[in-house]
């Protein structure tokens, strides 16, 4: 199973039903591996209630990523801003060994954004040999949770997959349902802070509590599908339970986002390696840039966008539906 350090498990089943008519039942188990990292426990509060169902009826085996150098929480500002190059450029931090060990019917990954790329952990997972090893030949569940932009992140994580030799079945994705304004304030003022409300009247920042619960929903089909050994069958497992729905109003604006921040991050790297001196000042201003862009080009983009959206409606539809895929709102 797994060697190394906690909280990893594995879980033998008792359920009656799905034994076979001889021999040991737990030579015969699916196997599933479920990796995650996650910094305020938002993440970790989603895997935990989504894998909750196949508890008993899989051998279930957690890796929970840790980098050698832990990221802080909550971020000191500079510190923040300075992980955009590196979440961006995919140049990843180095983990502890990953102790999963042996062969999986089914790896569910989940991750979260780092300015709009898959966050630094989980890129380092699906770049090491480990994780490709842990990958190769699988059938992948990807799970998201993040403000609310992530079209660009699990592009990349679909490449990244693709690359290991995986095979991305299903997408599930938790986003903050406040508004993208109001997010824009909260988000960051909670992972500089630590503190998730009372800022000016704005909701509570991060996934509603109802949202998490309803991620069982997500553990229950799934269990459903490895009884039926669907997992091996190509198509998606996760349909029709509003697995990922797409606000087609934030596409443009992740693309406009994902130019500048690539041609910010080999601006910054120029300054050196993260926290180096010479960086700080491109540092600076990059995070000033952002601000800029925050309060005049998204709200200006959102305008212009329903203005224009009769012209767009076609085109923004076929990409929601792209981005959708392959679970499907
Ligand atoms: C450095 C950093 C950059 C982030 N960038 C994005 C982003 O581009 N898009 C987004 O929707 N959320 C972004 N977030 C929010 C995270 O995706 C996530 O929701 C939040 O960090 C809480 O996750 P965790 O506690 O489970 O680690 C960012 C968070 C951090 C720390």
């Amino acid at each position: 199973m797994t060697s190394g350090s906690p909280p990893r498990y594995s879980l033998s089943t008792k359920r009656e039903g799905w034994r076979p008519a001889d021999g040991d039942r737990s030579q015969t188990m699916k196997r599933v591996l479920v990796v995650h990292f996650s910094q305020t426990g938002q993440l970790a509060r989603i895997v935990s209630r989504l894998i909750a169902p196949l508890a008993g009826e899989v051998e279930l085996v957690e890796e929970v990523l840790r980098p050698r150098a832990a990221y802080p929480f909550p971020w000191p500002l500079l510190r923040f801003f300075d992980t955009m190059p590196e979440s961006v450029l995919l140049d990843p931090p180095a983990l502890e060994p990953v102790g999963a060990e042996g062969n999986f019917d089914l790896v569910i990954l989940a991750y979260q954004v780092w300015f709009l790329s898959p966050s630094g952990p989980i890129t380092a997972f699906l770049k090491s040999d480990e994780g490709k090893r842990l990958v190769r030949g699988r059938a992948v569940v990807t799970v998201i949770a993040c403000r609310n932009m992530w079209l660009n992140a699990q592009e990349t994580v679909k490449r990244l997959i693709q690359e290991a030799g995986g095979e991305l079945r299903d997408n599930v994705v938790f986003t903050d349902r406040a508004p993208t304004l109001a997010t824009l304030i909260t988000t960051p003022l909670w992972l500089l802070t630590g503190k998730r409300g009372g800022f000016f009247g704005l909701p509570p920042a991060g996934i509603a509590d109802a949202d998490i619960a309803g991620a069982e929903r997500f553990g229950h089909a799934l269990v459903q599908a490895l009884r039926g050994d669907r997992e091996r069958n190509g198509a998606p497992m996760l349909a029709g339970l509003g697995a990922a729905r797409v606000d087609p109003r934030l596409i443009f604006s992740e693309r406009a986002g994902k130019r500048a921040f690539g041609a910010w991050s080999r601006i910054i790297r120029l300054g050196g390696a993260p926290g180096s001196w010479l960086r700080l000042p491109l540092v600076v201003l990059f995070c000033l840039y952002l601000v800029a862009m925050i309060l005049a080009v998204v709200p200006a983009s959102l305008l212009l966008q329903r203005l224009l959206r009769p012209l767009l409606a076609r085109r923004l539809e076929s990409q929601k539906t792209y981005f959708e895929a392959p679970s499907g709102p």
